[in-house]
């Protein structure tokens, strides 16, 4: 199993390399940077690519590593037992109808190996990634309920996503192979529009790629605008057919783009940057 690229998703070399490092050591592959440099999308692209199913697990502020684990549903027992003429009380007896399996169940107990995401894993709480260390390593774990060990036929493939948002714990850094995305260089974006437009107008492209190296460059920016937000903007201004010489600047002068809504996502940004435009105009 290596993992290449995919044709609609551009991995850089060293990319390539830690996933290829973290299918060797079998360990979980820890992917940081900002939001939309595609993080996401590496998980499910190497599963395609690898051709393995994937589960995802999407983390939110209040998911508890228990969930992901199995859940006992108590209540339908109950309701089941009050019930029970229905057929005689039988599911009622048998404790497995009430265990609802998680990711982590699922992915251990699949017959083929899986690979699975833990995305977002900052969201959670600061105890969510130390309560499935022993989860994560061991590759399993104990169904009280039922009372059976449940233990991973073969290791899934494990990706966990973290915008950085909170710190997580160095004993849970010690079992993951790291990886941050940088913020794709000119080049590489380049590559990644290619992918995703293949027949945009290369004057158009080489303008609004100026246009948007230029706006997140900006010094004080609240949110820079990231990759998918580059691909919303390039989509918009193909939609609308705006001419590349809109978004021409002369020498290092900047101008408000067009559609800035899709590069700048908060007030603050945009009024930053009328104003340096506006100063730049005086300039003049
Ligand atoms: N390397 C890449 N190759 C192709 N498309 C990319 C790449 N990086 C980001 N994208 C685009 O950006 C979008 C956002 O990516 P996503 O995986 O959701 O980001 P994240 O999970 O890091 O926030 C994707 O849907 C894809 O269209
Ligand atoms: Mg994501």
């Amino acid at each position: 199993m290596k993992f290449q690229g995919t044709s609609n998703y551009v991995a850089t070399a060293d990319l390539m390399l830690s996933v290829n490092a973290a299918i060797t050591l079998q360990r979980p592959l820890l992917v940081k940077g900002e939001p939309g440099t595609g993080k996401t999308m590496l998980a499910e692209e190497v599963a395609s690519a690898l051709k393995v199913p994937l589960l995802q697990w999407h983390i939110k502020s209040t998911t508890k590593a228990q969930q992901g684990l199995y859940e006992y549903d108590a209540v339908s027992r109950l309701r089941d037992s009050q019930l029970s003429d229905i057929d005689g009380g039988e599911r009622v007896k048998n404790i497995h109808n009430y265990i609802i399996k998680g990711v982590l169940w699922q992915a251990f107990t699949a017959e083929q190996p899986v690979a699975l995401l833990i995305d977002e894993i900052d969201k959670a709480d600061i105890e969510f990634p130390n309560d499935l260390l022993r989860e994560i390593d061991r590759m399993e774990f104990y169904c009280y309920e039922t009372r059976e060990l449940i233990r991973a036929n073969h290791r899934p493939l494990v990706f966990i996503t973290s915008n950085n948002e909170k710190e997580l714990p160095d004993a849970f850094l010690r079992r993951c192979f790291f990886h941050y995305i940088k913020f794709p260089d000119a080049a590489t974006m380049q590559q990644i529009v290619d992918v995703h437009f293949p027949g945009l107008k290369a004057d158009l492209l080489s303008a609004a790629m100026k246009t948007f190296f230029d706006v997140r460059n900006l010094p004080g920016l609240k949110k820079k605008p990231s990759t998918s937000e580059l691909l919303d903007w390039l989509k918009l201004l193909m939609a609308q057919d705006i001419p590349a010489s809109v978004l021409q600047t002369q020498g290092d002068k900047v101008a408000v783009p067009p559609l800035v809504g899709a590069l700048l996502k908060n007030e603050q940004d945009v009024t930053l940057f009328e104003k340096l435009v506006f100063m730049q105009q005086r300039n003049r």
